[in-house]
């Protein structure tokens, strides 16, 4: 039997993913230290850029089911070396249960499920970042209920986060609105797919007007360090500061999927601020991940 992958919020129904929120809120309400549904099974995390929160969910989710997490550095594996991806996949598939990847290349996370014979997790690409949405989704649940027919401002780089929140909008059936630097949006292909959800503004203030839920990430990703500057002044004016609030409903909530930069892509203020719940969001990682972990190696 083919494997189910997590490459895109797309590769499940918006039944499966409305199921995994719901199964996570409820594992992260009753922790039961004896239910051990991945005792004695294996999770390899591949990663090419840093992280915090992507390597301890993942692997605090496998301690916590009874399974285990190897960590993997390109830097100290073959994969480094250039052997085929196909062959890795291959390889590294016949020994584990799952394989999570965070790569630059979101074509080397597509390479591995084809050839992978357990589930595949991207784990961030410069694509998409669905993960991170699985806890996005169940944070706005837990804090307001159901996200459908709700409208979602997202302000700032049309990024891997931009990307899985426009692919959000069509699996969750909410309204999304995108405040963009000219030329720092989102590719028009996945844009295009959401046509019906999707719309554009000038501002960021007009992108807030009556949102339930405003969103922003840095202004540059993993690998776009040597851009920082023209990103500063290009996306000088794409700050969520208390204006973008005040913009939103009132009961708005703020989230960032965190690392964060204060005083440039969102004020101290907001980020630190009462409709900010980026803790829950970082916390609810560990969570979701475990939900779909449980899908994926044991359905
Ligand atoms: N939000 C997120 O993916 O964080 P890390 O880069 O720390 O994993
Ligand atoms: N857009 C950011 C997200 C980090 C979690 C990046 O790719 O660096």
């Amino acid at each position: 039997m083919q494997p189910r992958h997590f490459t895109s919020l797309l590769d499940l129904s918006s039944s499966e993913l409305r199921q995994l929120i719901h199964r996570a809120i409820e594992l992260k309400a009753h922790r039961d230290p004896d239910y051990q549904p991945l005792k004695g099974k294996v999770l390899a995390m591949v990663f090419e850029k840093s992280s915090t929160r992507t390597r301890i969910s993942f692997e605090a989710g496998m301690a916590q089911f009874g399974g285990s997490a190897i960590f993997l550095s390109p830097r100290d594996t073959q994969l480094g070396r250039g052997e085929p991806l196909e062959d890795s996949a291959k390889v590294i598939s016949s020994m584990v249960d799952c394989i999570m990847l965070r790569t630059n290349e979101h074509d080397t996370v597509t390479t591995f499920a084809e050839y992978s014979r357990v589930p595949v997790i991207n784990g961030l690409t410069d694509l998409l970042h669905p993960c991170q949405l699985l806890a996005d989704m169940q944070t706005y649940f837990e804090h307001r209920g159901d996200i459908a027919g709700k409208t979602v401002a997202w302000i700032g780089d049309g990024n891997n986060m931009c990307h899985s929140y426009i692919n959000a909008a069509r699996q969750f059936d909410f309204k999304l609105n995108i405040a963009s630097p000219a030329d720092y949006g989102p590719l028009p292909s996945i844009a295009d797919a959401a046509a019906d959800r999707v719309a554009f503004f000038d501002t960021p203030a007009l992108a807030a007007q009556q949102a339930d839920l405003v969103v922003t990430d840095v202004w540059a990703s993993m690998g776009q360090e040597s851009e920082q500057k023209k990103r500063e002044y290009a996306f000088r004016t794409f700050q969520v500061n208390q204006d973008v609030m005040q913009a939103a409903h009132p009961d708005a909530l703020f989230m960032h999927c965190l690392p964060a930069h204060r005083g440039e892509e969102v004020t101290a203020e907001v980020i630190d601020g009462p409709q900010s719940v980026i803790f829950d969001e970082a916390e609810n990682r560990l969570h979701a991940q475990k939900a779909l972990l449980e899908f994926l190696i044991r359905p």
